[in-house]
């Protein structure tokens, strides 16, 4: 006689096939998730249960990442530093997105959009299929705040992973950074491609904090900044 016993369980199905009084078969397998289901559970507060179910939904290839940083039903997640260091995780593992938005609707701050290009440093040649990570201070020129504390770059609440096209192409919208406060450093935003272990930044050439000198001297990373429909605009070439 065979007895089957079916139960759902922490988003996982079991069914369970009992021959006599020995299990013979267990089947397991992971319900999947979607993003409408790990925004409910934010909202409910289930937070570890929403990084599972977000971890799920993008593991499908179906959904786009980047939703995360801007539907504000997943800002609670950004709240907590060790909540958002994993949500950084995830991401990081689930990159296909070439054009994203990186700030939440109520982030404050000039909106900014960077449209960037990955080329070969020996022969100009578009770089396809790079994953390029970006991180900004706010618009006070923060990167996190921990009891008060700048955590600084080790876990900045604006970030973003994006894909270079097939043309080597990229675009974020973001906001214009600050410089740190009460400091004159330059405002950027930093760029790094794990994959071959590069870092860098783009500085904005109107920046007032810019003397002649500084100009001089940070004159590689400066990007012209122009502006469409409000929106200001740098088109940084990052050469690998
Ligand atoms: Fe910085």
């Amino acid at each position: 006689m065979v007895h089957v016993y079916a139960s759902m369980r922490g988003g996982k199905a079991f069914i369970l096939f009992v021959l006599g009084t020995s299990i013979v078969m267990a089947i397991g397998a992971q319900a999947v998730s979607t993003l409408d289901d790990a925004a409910r559970l934010v909202r409910l507060n289930r937070f570890t249960e929403a990084m599972v179910a977000i971890k799920s939904s993008l593991a499908t290839g179906k959904e786009k990442p980047s939703r995360v940083l801007s539907d504000v039903a997943f800002q609670p997640l950004q709240v907590d530093s060790s909540q958002r260091a994993e949500v950084r995780k995830i991401l990081a593992q689930n990159v296909i997105e070439n054009e994203l938005t990186m700030v939440f609707p109520n982030e404050p701050g000039i909106k900014l959009r960077v449209e960037g290009k990955v080329v070969s440093q020996q022969d100009g040649a578009p770089k396809a299929g790079v994953i390029v990570y970006l991180y900004q201070t706010d618009a006070k020129g923060i990167y996190a705040l921990i009891r008060g504390e700048d955590v600084g770059s080790r876990n900045p609440r604006l970030f973003c992973f994006v894909k270079t096209d097939s043309a080597g192409k990229f675009s974020v919208n973001t906001i214009v950074p600050a410089s740190y406060p009460e400091t004159t450093e330059p405002r950027h935003i930093h760029w790094e491609i794990h994959q071959i272990g590069r870092q860098g930044a783009f500085l904005f050439d109107d920046d007032p904090v810019l003397t002649p000198a500084l100009r001089v001297k940070e004159a590689k990373y400066l990007q012209k900044v122009s502006e469409v429909k409000g929106v200001k605009v740098i088109a940084p070439v990052i050469k690998i």
